[in-house]
């Protein structure tokens, strides 16, 4: 292995991340475990240098306290505790130690090493999954999100072919996006790719669908019946690759962590269809992930795309979905990408996007009134996505962006921009 390794073991502490990033920025490769781990386990991470038992306000599980295996302490690391007042360590805290005192403890107690950095950590893992996998197939859904592009590339550098990637096109994509998957991966990356044409199948189910939570159960089910047809057909496959990062975890909650919700990326297939996971981006956070493929060579506009829920374009035509409200919906999200690219807004704005009620309004068209669309703009900025605020957007460019849209986009006579903030309103709208 390539790099150090600082392990801190979760004991109900809410403050696991912030060590965990701490330890990163000093250099060193740190990741967070569960209490219940073994020293066995623990032995088997080859560069382990230090072990940090961090406790805290979740510590009561089920009206017992969380207590690591005795055995932990004398795995041949040296070992500290915070808010841990059952351990048997020499060194103990009551609150997170300040930095000075962590840099001591990694760089002067334990003697780990400054070698955290990508290309270590892509080598360490492009190791460890040859060692998981050994000549064995693993089978993996590629949306072309961030998470699951980054897995698949990291995969086809580990083991090459023996990675068959499956792209659902459900229909409900933005404008090019599965042909950019189709590109970078089976062209570029010379993936073993399985592209699935589901388009009509998943508009056929929607049909008529207007409540969202509907349409959203359909779009999930769908997804996962057809990924599982597609697994069906192949042979020989034990594992499934999955684009877990680590606030996925956390949002399911780790074991000592209050359930945040659940959370599953291909979840829901059938029992009949074991695999065991490969989750190599399971211990980095979001920015880590796009460093990664950065270093992995995927194209800057993989890895930095704004956020796109797994729906897609399916929750942003409201209400019962129509082929010509869709394509309108996609046509105009486009334009708005390519103007906001020009203005420089694209790395400026968290997330921005056209949305379509299922309305018309009245117009003018060649002298007639016309019953057409309106496209509703949205861009707002967020830390979180918890709250958001609307961004200024330059009066010109709202300008521009209209004129194009009602140039070029069928169906559609009018355009507004969304001035809402979250609360009241959500990112979304529906
Ligand atoms: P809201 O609308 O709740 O959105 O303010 C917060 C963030 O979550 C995204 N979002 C989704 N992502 N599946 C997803 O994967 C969904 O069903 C979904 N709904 C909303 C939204 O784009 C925003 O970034």
């Amino acid at each position: 292995m390539k790099q150090d390794l600082i392990v801190i073991l979760d004991l109900g502490s809410t403050q696991n991340t912030v060590v965990a990033r701490q330890i990163r920025e000093l250099g060193v490769y740190s990741e967070i475990h569960p209490h219940d781990i073994t020293a066995d386990e623990l032995k088997s991470f080859e560069n382990l240098k230090g072990l940090i038992l961090n406790g805290g306000e979740n510590r009561i599980v089920g009206g017992k306290p969380v207590e690591v295996s005795p055995e932990l302490y004398n795995i041949g690391c040296p070992v500290i505790a915070i808010d841990y007042p059952q351990a048997e360590c020499e060194k103990q805290y009551n609150t997170l130690p300040d930095p000075a005192v962590l840099q001591k403890f990694i760089f002067e107690d334990c003697g780990a090493a400054a070698n955290w950095n990508m290309k270590n950590f892509i080598e360490d893992q492009t190791e460890l999954i040859r060692q998981q996998v050994g000549d064995k197939k693993v089978l993996l859904a590629l949306s072309g999100g961030v998470d699951s592009s980054v897995v698949a590339a990291m995969l086809i550098k580990a083991i090459g072919q023996q990675l068959i990637c499956v792209h659902v096109n459900h229909g409900l994509m933005r404008k090019n996006e599965s042909e950019s998957v189709v590109k970078v991966f089976r062209d570029e990356l010379n993936a073993n790719l399985i592209y699935v044409d589901a388009s009509d199948r998943f508009l056929g189910k929607l049909e008529r669908v207007a409540d969202p939570e509907q349409k959203r159960k359909i779009i999930g089910s769908e997804f996962i019946r057809v990924f599982e047809e597609e697994a069906r057909k192949l042979e020989g496959i034990d594992f499934l690759g999955q684009g877990t990062i680590y606030p996925d975890i956390i949002e399911s909650g780790t074991k000592t962590a209050k359930m945040v919700k659940s959370h599953h990326n291909v979840g829901g297939l059938p029992e009949d269809l074991k695999f065991e996971l490969v989750e190599p981006l399971k211990q980095l956070f979001k920015d880590e992930v796009r460093a990664c493929g950065v270093e992995l060579g995927l194209p800057h506009d993989m890895v930095y795309r704004q956020p796109f829920p797994g729906p897609g374009l399916g929750v942003r035509c409201l209400g019962a979905i129509t082929r010509d409200r869709l394509e309108a919906v996609r046509e105009s999200d486009a334009i708005l990408r390519e103007e906001f690219a020009k203005a420089g807004l694209d790395k400026k704005v968290w997330q921005y996007f056209t949305v379509a009620p299922d309305f018309k309004s009245v117009g003018m068209k060649n002298n007639a009134r016309v019953l057409e669309y309106m496209i509703i703009i949205r861009a707002i900025n967020t830390i979180d996505a918890m709250t958001a605020s609307v961004e200024k957007v330059d009066w010109d460019v709202l300008e521009r962006i209209t004129e194009r849209i009602l140039a070029e986009v069928k169906n559609v006579n009018r355009v507004c921009y969304d001035m809402s903030p979250k609360p009241p309103a959500t990112i979304e709208f529906e």
